[in-house]
């Protein structure tokens, strides 16, 4: 949430580099953007409510001089949408300039603080106050990089922060962080920073982790990093990411979010090619626990949930599943250090992941990570990751992510399932085997639901409010295939258990009104049966995912998408969720939304 960039060149102009990233980070928030740089000694300023490109429009963002210069992408959280709140944010005299992705939890104090020795604020956001009183620093007679430091003792909260200045003599940009993501990378006579890869992936795959509690010194000529509490310096070898530039772009599709639909099948193939031993190590830590908590956040949150029905089904051990945002609250207190944590997100840097994490470290519990980013926060803080390989997914909708999350949680279900005996080997074996055809089956699956989604859609469209209805591991696909009506199309879409639909939701149900049932041929089926025949004798229309031989659900429906072949049940999510993915694009198009840029969401998600 919030993108941030910031480069400095021996030659040439930034901007229109600084544009180009920005558009590539401007999945981490979208309401307001601004860019500055430096030339001969002056601040040049250009920021405005809106998209990058309508304000690009306007403003030209390419047409600015210098060498240096950093950008940001805004998610607004203190003060609305404006020009004034956009960053970056200056001191008085517009010598300083600050972008920021963060929450200062002390801003009101620093504020008044500053106001009371006559600084002059503009906006309402808690970052001004960082430029301020880094000015006062610098008035004192500390140069950037000290008075950066010295800043970071005065403010509270998370934070990453690039900073630069007309008052230094040599081009330099500095930044630190501490709890929100910042990764630097270089090449000869250029160092860039960002919140995310794929915003310098273009021209860089050298990348140098920051991590919390460092700061940061970047010139043309290299990078300079120290510890915040003992200014020791940090000497860390680069990364070379695997990721390419072309993984980034939309090679051609209209939207990321159906270019990463298509690029599923490619996703889980590249997951399931995980080292043996890397799994079964997860698996060794997981059998050796007590308990096995999973925590995660919106997307990945389903996933856990289909994770916790594969443990059961193939290894017999039922993980407690919470939400990460609310495990300080009451689970976290039961934890001991015998007891296992998966935590899965995608991004790596979800802030109630993170944090119910740092609280699973402190009761001593062991902490499994599968997330989709290499130096993320997570893997810094997990006692051991697993790395799913779905590329960059730049959609805030998050699709490709969820198949490889599946996708690493099925591969472990079945490690630990051969560690705990639960099942015989031969179904082990037989899962293992469906699970290398998923990519075809998934592949054939868009194939042949596509059109009918893009139809579906274009007689549904008008339609206010949808149940999405399943059993078991369904449930966790149901209540997918919902958020992503929701998150994209902004339909009401509620998922519910269809055992318990009847305890309620079937309230809403009148003529027409639309219950999409996840319904695979397996032990639930029929009893989803029973759910779809009260569901019809109130008239609902039925939209039902279901096996392609199914005729007697496809003669219960109104509408079918069908599924290729028979799947193993407990990994049915990957397969079922496919055409409700397409259907929620599909329904966000016809309805006039931009898929890739849901209003008020972000695809990193950096405050508590
Ligand atoms: C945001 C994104 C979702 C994502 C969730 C958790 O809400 O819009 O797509 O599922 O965060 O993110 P994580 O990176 O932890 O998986």
């Amino acid at each position: 949430m919030c993108g941030i960039i910031g480069v400095v060149q021996k030659h040439g102009d930034v901007a229109p580099f600084l544009h180009q990233a920005l558009k590539r980070l401007e999945y981490r928030g979208y309401d307001s953007v601004g860019v500055t740089t430096i030339a001969a000694g002056r601040l040049y300023i250009k920021k405005e409510k809106g998209k990058i490109e309508e304000v690009h429009r306007r403003l030209n963002l390419d047409d600015m001089p210098g060498s240096i210069g950093i950008g940001h992408t805004r998610w607004a959280t203190h003060g609305i949408p404006s020009m004034l709140n956009a960053h970056p944010h200056f001191d008085c005299n517009n010598e300083i300039s600050v972008v920021h992705n963060g929450v200062i939890d002390n801003f009101l104090e620093l504020r008044a603080e500053l106001k009371e020795k006559g600084h002059v604020l503009k906006s309402e956001t808690d970052t001004e106050v960082i430029p301020h009183l880094i000015e006062d620093y610098m008035r004192d007679g500390l140069n950037l990089f000290q008075a950066v430091k010295e800043t970071t003792k005065r403010i509270e909260g998370t934070y990453a922060i690039v900073v630069m200045s007309t008052r230094e003599e040599v081009s330099r940009i500095v930044c630190t962080r501490d709890g929100n993501p910042l990764v630097i990378g270089r090449k000869e006579d250029v160092s860039y920073v960002s919140s995310d890869i794929p915003a310098f992936l273009p021209m860089t795959n050298d990348m140098i982790l920051l991590l919390d509690g460092e700061i940061a010194s970047l010139t043309a000529d290299g990078v300079r990093i120290e510890k915040l509490a003992d200014n020791s310096e940090v000497k860390r070898e680069g990364i070379k990411i695997s990721w390419t530039a072309d993984q980034a772009q939309k090679s051609g599709y209209p939207h990321f979010m159906l270019k990463e639909i298509h690029e599923q099948p490619e996703a889980i193939k590249n997951t399931l090619r995980l080292r043996d031993d890397v799994i079964r190590e997860a698996a060794r830590i997981i059998h050796s626990s007590k308990r096995v908590i999973m925590l995660a956040m919106g997307t990945s949150g389903h996933a856990a949930q289909a994770g916790r029905h594969m443990f059961a089904s193939i290894a017999g051990v039922l993980p407690v599943f919470e939400l990460a945002s609310d495990f300080p609250d009451t689970v976290y207190r039961t934890l001991t250090r015998n007891d296992c944590v998966i935590a899965i997100t995608q991004s790596g840097e979800t802030t109630d992941t993170i944090s119910a994490v740092k609280y699973a470290k402190e009761s001593g519990a062991k902490v499994v990570a599968i997330t989709n980013v290499v130096g993320s926060s997570i893997t810094r803080y997990a006692d051991y990751t697993i790395l799913t390989q779905a590329g960059p997914e730049i959609g805030v909708a998050a699709t490709k992510t969820f198949m490889v999350q599946l996708a690493a949680l099925a591969l472990l279900a079945l490690s630990l399932g051969e560690l705990t005996g639960f099942v015989d080997a031969s179904v082990i074996e037989r899962k293992r085997k469906f699970l290398q055809r998923a990519p075809d089956i998934v592949s054939e699956t868009i194939s042949r639901n596509e059109e009918l989604a893009r139809r579906l859609a274009g007689q549904m469209y008008d339609k206010p409010s949808f149940l999405f209805l399943g059993r078991g591991v369904s449930i966790a696909t149901a209540e997918e295939g919902a958020l992503k009506l929701k998150e994209i199309a902004y339909n009401h879409a509620e998922a519910y258990s269809a055992g318990e639909s009847k305890h309620g939701p079937i309230a809403l149900v009148q003529e027409d009104y639309p219950v999409v049932f996840v319904a695979p041929n397996d032990e639930t089926r029929s009893r989803i049966i029973g759910n779809i025949m009260e569901m019809k004798a109130r008239g609902a229309s039925i939209v039902s995912v279901i096996s392609k031989d199914d005729k007697e659900l496809a003669s219960l429906s109104n509408h079918v998408f069908t599924i290729p072949e028979q799947i193993e049940a407990e990994f049915s999510t990957m397969i079922f969720v496919v055409p409700l993915q397409l259907f929620s694009y599909y329904m966000a198009l016809k309805k006039g939304y931009d898929p890739d840029k849901p209003r008020n969401l972000a695809k990193s998600v950096t405050v508590l």
